[in-house]
């Protein structure tokens, strides 16, 4: 779904990735790890297209996306969630629900009724300005607008953050039944513990700009391996 190999991506003359490489196969739940300012975010935004590679490539869905721009991508079936939401507050739920349509152009599939039945709190408040939410319900309104499109791929920047707990696990079971319902391909990038552990199927860990390690089964349920490259 998708390859990503030699990535490097700089801001200005300062590099910040170097020779990233991360697959994810379809259906996947794919984390990846690490510590505040080690390059998660510069890593989604070069894979939705806001930033440029220096080098390396990135195909999707069987085909080089590198040169293509965000919103080319979008259409080809990524679902972007970016870090801290960024839901527009002044728009109703509805109307920031409708602007993810564009995603997965080839899908004729619209998904307002499983963004509803998961998030029901969407359909309550249908009417009611987005700005007027907690942030829980707005991290549930961001999901659901790259999801009602019908994307391949959900593209997740920080999800917890600023999210209360008890709200964090109740996404991150969201986040699993939808993969496993739809068959959406999710790539997350986290720092948080919580959710590495109980979102991710694989998780790679980044840490100053490259990929250091890769933890599945016993090795990503062990606390102490995991807790390695997070601030915890
Ligand atoms: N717009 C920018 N211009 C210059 N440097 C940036 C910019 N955005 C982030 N950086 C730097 O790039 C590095 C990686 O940042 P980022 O990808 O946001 O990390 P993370 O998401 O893991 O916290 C940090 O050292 C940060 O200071
Ligand atoms: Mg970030």
């Amino acid at each position: 779904m998708l390859e990503i190999e030699n990535l490097s991506v700089s801001y200005g003359k300062t590099p910040i990735l170097r020779d990233v490489d991360v697959s994810v196969d379809a259906g996947e739940v794919v984390g990846i790890m690490g510590k505040n300012g080690v390059g998660k975010t510069t890593l989604v935004k070069a894979i939705i297209g806001l930033l440029e590679a220096d080098a390396g490539t990135i195909r999707f869905d069987g085909r080089d996306v590198t040169d293509e721009r965000a919103d080319e991508r979008a259409r080809r079936g990524i679902g972007y969630i970016p870090q801290g939401r960024d839901v527009f507050p002044e728009l109703t739920v509805e109307q920031n629900l409708k602007m993810g349509e564009t995603i997965n152009e080839a899908s004729e599939t619209l998904h307002y009724d499983t963004v509803y039945e998961y998030f029901p709190i969407l359909e309550e408040r249908r009417s009611q300005k987005a700005g007027t939410m907690s942030g829980g319900q707005q991290q549930m309104l961001a999901i659901g607008r790259a999801l009602v499109g019908d994307p391949k791929l959900l593209l997740l920047d920080e999800p917890s953050e600023g999210i209360q707990p008890s709200i964090v696990q109740d996404l991150t079971r969201d986040l699993r039944e939808l993969s496993a319902d739809l068959g959406t391909t999710i790539l997350f990038v986290e720092q948080n513990l919580h959710v590495v552990q109980n979102l991710s199927e694989r998780c790679y860990a980044i840490d100053k700009g490259t990929i250091v390690d890769e933890l599945e089964g016993d090795r990503l349920a062990s606390r102490d391996e995991v807790a390695a490259y997070l601030a915890v």
